[in-house]
């Protein structure tokens, strides 16, 4: 039977398991969730195994499992690596959701529940290809998977585990779902994530909270110095202005800004599409470079004092912030990270205290697109969805992209099927089942387009798969 026919037949199972896979609340950040992170880990580990995998085993960690399973039936053929994360942000605010987040409801031709998109849905995709190929004849490559609990909160113990499992892992090219199509019926390649460093930002003033009459006017106010010294980070131009920010910024090259200028992006519909009165971003650069080739800095979150309803009349103690950069290359997170402090502690009035925390990071990754596991990609998922790939950078960061390019040595391919609008992290986050069922096709093509490629693909490794530097 084709491929594609039998795909079809399996499109109500493939959704059926989908949403066995949702129900479950795997929040990786919240501990009274642990019970079912592990619960959907060990889902993971019986659906690699009902798809025909062996060596399957959840690994534990300091906080939540990695599930690891391979298919090996293919001796000489390319292996690849298929990563991706079982766990989940958050659901609050709850209310905001039209059906309940982990009951996995269909409206429109879309699966809606936390995790559909980000990235349940996504890692599925692989699964449910590799079990067709088998079903079929056998696959043409080579398959592992490893599929993680702890993206969501910076994937702390996973680059420990892929050092100390170099054998178990090696590969010839690594496979990412995780990412968005450049827009529906536009499937895309995606060449290059923004890094990630996050902080918390505490401001003390003094011991206690204070009566603003009694004392106002006589103190310094936390609050008052943390806004002025989040202002002092960024000028009216949209330039960070901490000493040394940019000095490991690999600029965007002529050629690329021409081909992201080619792309069929529209600053009105983007604006429209977010419900925002005005784009607003670094002088000099269009939303695409903005978003994909410049770091950023943002309050992800600001608090102090009063915040219930009515008024209370208050010097706060403390505040606080937490502060987000998007890195590009070759900046990295403990670098910008002390570069932020030192700023911080050299503007801050002698009145206060000021504490930078780190909370999470990682870094930015670039590759060639000359790569053949790329062109293959890009050949699988135009045979999906029926329209040329475009090759694009992303503003999102997925850390364990680099580590794998770096220890492992080999390309990654990130084929991401995903939608723009899919809700990432918000209310009502969905994955539009053309988008999941043409993704199980690009994941099946990819095999074969490997597969074909063969030992090929193999020698060609060393010269092209390097990472940009
Ligand atoms: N899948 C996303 C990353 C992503 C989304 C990349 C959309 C490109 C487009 C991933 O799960 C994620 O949310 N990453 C976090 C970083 C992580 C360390 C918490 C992010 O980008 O904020
Ligand atoms: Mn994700
Ligand atoms: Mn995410």
């Amino acid at each position: 039977m084709a491929l594609s026919t039998y795909l079809k037949q399996q499109r109500n199972r493939h959704l059926g398991e989908l949403k066995d896979l949702l129900s479950i609340p795997s929040v990786s950040t919240d501990p009274q969730r642990a019970s079912d992170v592990k619960r959907a880990s060990k889902w993971v580990s019986d659906r690699l195994t009902r798809a025909g995998c062996t060596r399957v085993k959840i690994h534990p960690t300091k906080r939540h499992p990695i599930v690891y399973g391979e298919w090996l039936g293919a001796p000489g053929r390319p292996t690849i690596l298929v990563y991706g994360h079982y766990d989940v942000q958050p659901v609050d605010p709850l209310n905001l959701w039209k059906t309940d987040p982990f009951t996995p409801t269909v409206r429109d031709g879309k699966l809606f529940a936390r995790g559909a998109s980000d990235d349940k849905g996504q890692v599925i995709v692989h699964v449910n290809a590799l079990e067709a190929h088998l079903a079929n004849g056998g696959c043409p490559v080579n398959v592992k998977f490893l599929i993680e609990g702890e993206e969501e909160i910076g994937s702390p113990n996973l680059d420990g585990f892929i050092a100390k499992n170099k054998k178990l892992l090696a590969c010839d090219a690594v496979v990412v779902s995780d990412t968005a199509m450049f827009a529906k019926g536009r499937p895309s390649i995606c060449y290059g994530l923004r890094g990630l460093a996050y902080v918390e930002i505490k401001v003390t003033g003094t011991d206690r909270d204070l009566h603003s009459g009694t004392f106002g006017g006589a103190v310094v106010n936390p609050a008052n110095a943390l806004v002025k010294l989040l202002d002092s980070l960024k000028d009216n131009k949209g330039r960070i202005k901490i000493k040394g920010f940019y000095d490991n910024v690999v600029r965007l090259t002529s050629a690329e800004r021409k081909t992201f200028a080619k792309l069929p992006h529209s600053d009105a519909r983007f604006k429209k599409s977010i419900g925002a009165p005005a784009l607003q971003g670094e002088g000099g650069y269009t939303t695409l470079e903005r978003i994909w080739g410049r770091p950023t800095l943002d309050i992800n979150g600001i608090w102090s004092g009063f915040t219930g309803e009515g008024a209370k009349t208050v010097i706060p103690a403390v505040a606080h912030a937490k502060v987000s950069m998007r890195l590009v290359p070759h900046q990295t997170p403990a670098e910008v990270e002390k570069k932020l402090a030192r700023h911080l502690k050299a503007v801050a009035p002698k009145s206060v205290k000021v504490e930078v925390e780190s909370l999470h990071g990682g870094d930015a990754w670039l590759a060639s697109t000359g790569h053949p596991a790329m062109q293959a990609a890009s050949r699988a998922m135009e045979r999906a969805f029926g329209r040329k790939a475009v090759f694009v950078r992303e503003g999102g960061s997925i850390p364990v992209v680099a580590t794998l390019d770096e220890i492992l040595g080999v390309p990654c391919v990130l084929m991401g099927i995903g939608l723009q609008d899919d809700n990432l992290h918000a209310p009502n986050e969905k994955i539009d089942l053309d988008q999941f069922y043409g993704g199980i096709e690009a994941a099946a093509y990819l095999m074969e387009e490997l597969g074909a490629a063969g030992d090929g693909s193999k020698k060609k490794k060393k010269a092209k798969g390097k990472r940009r530097r």
